[in-house]
């Protein structure tokens, strides 16, 4: 996608030819800079810090960091050491292991030396795959919403609500949940995009409307707590989210509150739709409330929150009183049932074991 009109990924390779430069997410929407990955301590400190967040994106962040450490040592113990220190970052997003596991196994049956080179081809790869990927659920997405649109006698505004931030900035390229937004943007379908804010990180107000003012996308950030009354006056015709991991079941988890939003979706009976690049789906978890691990990100996230100032500085401000504790899950699990359909790059399917394996049956049989 565009930043001030310049095609740009999330990720690239910087002109030396082997560190890599990425966006800092911290620093948006305020600031806009670049940082640079020379090192596998640099790929970790991006991903833990969320220099770099959305599952895509850690993965592809994960297989370049797995990229230099082969520059740094590329021996067996180089390799597991890297391999151990990259799957340390974030528990959640299933991506990070998919991408850790293609490239070891790509890498472990080489000799040391032609490790490096391998590493970083299968990285670029990587990130090449991830933009066609999620450029197909656009396609698919945008069917999807074409056939809403159509069906409610094309209004003048088609209301959509996303949680969290699932565009491109999550992904290399063109993102999961917004790649649809995007097509029917572009499409000339009249879409208007209710922006959940998503505390505590808020993802929504700073990264989702930051991407969405630079593609031109009419939208309106809310608090979180906004969108059921929303649905409930009819302002709302779909809801489309991202997923860190998708069990084989079809269950989603995605950024804390998703839940609620599926929840009152239900209820209004507004569509809810996960979109979701196949190395999102976790074959081997059949409960995802029971098995998902979900990241703990300690209180301060809760209690601090980083924008402008009336000053015009950025700074970090505090919003609770001095000795209350705080908790901070940072993902919830969608059980299936609240799900209408994922949206994957094969196509739409049910939220469900027969809907998954129906697109997927290559990776279902193998994952028995
Ligand atoms: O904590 P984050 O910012 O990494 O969480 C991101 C999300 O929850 C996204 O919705 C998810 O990764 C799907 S992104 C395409």
């Amino acid at each position: 996608m565009k930043v001030n009109g310049t095609p740009t990924r999330t990720i690239w390779l910087a002109e030396d030819g082997h560190t890599v430069e990425i966006i800092d997410q911290t620093r948006l929407p305020h600031h806009y800079e670049i940082a640079r990955l020379a090192s596998l301590d640099d790929a970790c400190r991006a991903i833990k810090d969320m220099l770099v967040r959305g599952a895509p994106l850690i993965g592809a962040t994960a297989a370049h960091g797995l990229a230099l450490a082969m520059r740094q040592d590329a021996s067996d113990d180089g390799l597991a050491t890297a391999y151990d220190r990259l799957f340390a970052t974030r528990p959640t997003a299933v991506n990070l292991r998919w991408a850790l596991d293609d490239m070891r196994q790509r890498l472990a049956p080489l000799p040391a030396d032609q490790r490096a080179g391998a590493a970083l081809d299968r990285a670029r790869v990587i990130c090449d795959e991830d933009v066609a990927l999620n450029e197909a659920i656009g396609n698919h997405g945008l069917t999807v919403f074409r056939t809403l649109w159509e069906r409610k006698g094309k209004p003048d505004r088609f209301n959509v609500l996303t949680h969290c931030n699932a565009g491109w900035l999550a992904t290399v390229d063109w993102g999961t949940a917004l790649a649809p937004i995007y097509k029917a943007h572009d499409a000339g379908i009249p879409v208007h995009v209710w922006v959940d804010e998503t505390r505590p990180r808020n993802q929504g107000a700073s990264l989702t409307a930051w991407e969405l003012n630079q593609h031109g996308v009419p939208h309106t950030v809310i608090v979180d707590n906004a969108g059921g009354h929303f649905m409930q006056h009819g302002m709302v015709d779909v809801c489309i989210v991202g997923t860190d991991r998708t069990t084989a079941t079809g269950d989603v988890c995605n950024k804390i509150g998703t839940y609620l939003k599926a929840l009152a979706a239900k209820d209004n009976g507004v569509p809810f739709y996960v979109a979701l690049p196949s190395p999102t789906i976790d074959w081997t978890v059949k409960d995802g409330v029971a098995e998902i691990p979900i990241e703990d990100r300690g209180p301060g996230e809760v209690c601090r929150l980083w924008g402008r100032l009336d000053s015009g500085d950025t700074g970090w401000v505090t919003v609770t009183p001095e000795g209350s504790p705080a908790a901070n899950p940072a993902f919830d699990v969608t059980p299936a049932r609240l799900v209408t359909g994922l949206i994957t790059e094969r196509g739409v399917c049910s939220a469900s074991a027969e809907g998954l394996a129906g697109l997927f049956p290559d990776r279902s049989a193998a994952a028995e």
